[in-house]
């Protein structure tokens, strides 16, 4: 059941962005009914029954979707909490949170960090930054899932922990310390964040990360991040690695825009284009600069979402920074809104792998309904 994120609606279209039948449909409706708020000590008149991100955007402030923006806001829907800002003494979501009469809003970023993480869990594949070689033995890795995204993707493969928000937001040091515990539970060395995407709120993954290490810093333990790589700049890279990070996956969704934004549902042509090199250049930035950390790149299959040509010239295009990067083919199938995709065949994976390993790539793995096909085609 979708429930509203909110106190009644005031257009946040949180409900709109879950709902996997497309069913919701936002309506506008003029607001005449005009209030007070005041923020960072000055005061602006804003329209009634808005969000708080909806008043910040009218009184002039600016809100984007890169962590270089004045005020980053890019899941809009409750999961990331990078939106966090403080209203009359308390820590809200700008995004989902209903602007009041009289408001005290203060935007500067606050001490403690939070984001809603999930499904601790302990697994035997891992991601896009799992080194081949070790999956299917036994447990691999510990994983957690960060929700909120900024990539709309219909036919989304993990769209709850995206878009559905349940569970309570927690601190760095409290996720650290579950994960710790989950690792010496389960006797691995890996410990996992995926999402949603776990780089939507800088302040939370790097502190998050940096006590990991302090947890964990015995040298076998490895710290792995998977990511659509769109937020991430040369300097978050660095800070990450800086914090302890060891291992990468990115997921590189395509290389035409208009494929970009069939995949990811990302509507604005230009926004798109700058997710999509954003990606690219994360790859290419961290082989360049951090041999040590080991990448994966990502690349989704499926025929009714991308052609094998397109593959091939991607590919062509990671080719030139690397040969020896893990790359990793995902099976896109049928979920969240587009339910009626078929799941790539054995055959079909088979052909995208031999073409890739016939590219020159050394160390190609495709994910299949059967399970993974590794460097060598045969099954891992
Ligand atoms: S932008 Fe508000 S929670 Fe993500």
């Amino acid at each position: 059941m979708i429930e509203c994120p909110s106190d009644g609606c005031i257009g946040c279209e949180a409900c709109a962005l879950i709902c996997p039948n497309l069913a919701i449909e936002m309506v506008e409706i003029e607001e005449n009914k005009r209030i007070k708020i005041n923020v960072d000590q000055k005061s602006f008149e804003v329209p009634a029954n808005i969000t708080v991100k909806e008043a910040l955007k009218i009184s002039g402030f600016q809100i984007g979707k890169f962590p270089e923006d004045d005020l980053f806001m890019p899941c809009e829907s409750g999961g990331c909490w990078a939106c966090m800002i403080e209203i009359n003494g308390e820590l809200k979501r700008a995004c989902i949170s209903k602007v009041q009469d009289g408001a005290k809003i203060l935007t500067k970023k606050q001490k403690t960090p939070y984001r809603i993480i999930t499904g601790f869990m302990p697994h035997t594949v891992g991601g896009v930054g799992t080194p081949w070689w070790i999956k299917g033995k036994g447990y691999i890795e510990v994983a957690c899932f960060a929700a909120g995204c900024n990539l709309r993707c219909p036919q989304c493969q993990n769209w709850s922990t995206a878009y559905l928000n349940k569970g309570q937001p927690l601190t760095p040091q409290d996720a650290a310390k579950i994960m710790t515990m989950l690792r010496k539970r389960y006797k691995v060395d890996r410990i996992a964040i995926s999402g949603g995407e776990p780089t939507l709120n800088p302040e939370w993954l790097i502190e998050y990360i940096k006590e990991l290490k302090k947890l964990n810093p015995d040298p076998q333990a490895r710290l792995h991040v998977d990511t659509n790589g769109t937020v991430l700049t040369p300097e978050y890279i660095d800070e990450l690695i800086e914090a302890g990070v060891t291992d990468i996956g990115i997921d590189i969704k395509a290389l035409n825009v208009e494929t970009y934004m069939h995949i990811t549902g990302i509507k604005q042509r230009d926004l798109a284009e700058k997710y999509k090199e954003n990606s690219f250049k994360a790859a290419e930035y961290i082989l360049d600069h951090h041999p040590q950390v080991f990448l994966g790149i990502g690349i989704p299959y499926n025929r009714s979402l991308i052609t094998l040509e397109e593959i091939e010239e991607m590919a062509k295009r990671i080719l030139k920074i690397s040969k020896d990067v893990q790359i990793c083919v995902l099976d896109y199938r049928g979920e969240f809104r587009r339910r009626w995709l078929l799941r790539p065949s054995y055959k079909e994976m088979l052909k995208v792998h031999e073409m890739l390993r016939d590219l020159g790539f050394k160390n190609v793995i495709s994910q299949t309904y059967l399970g993974h096909i590794g460097p060598d085609g045969k099954p891992i």
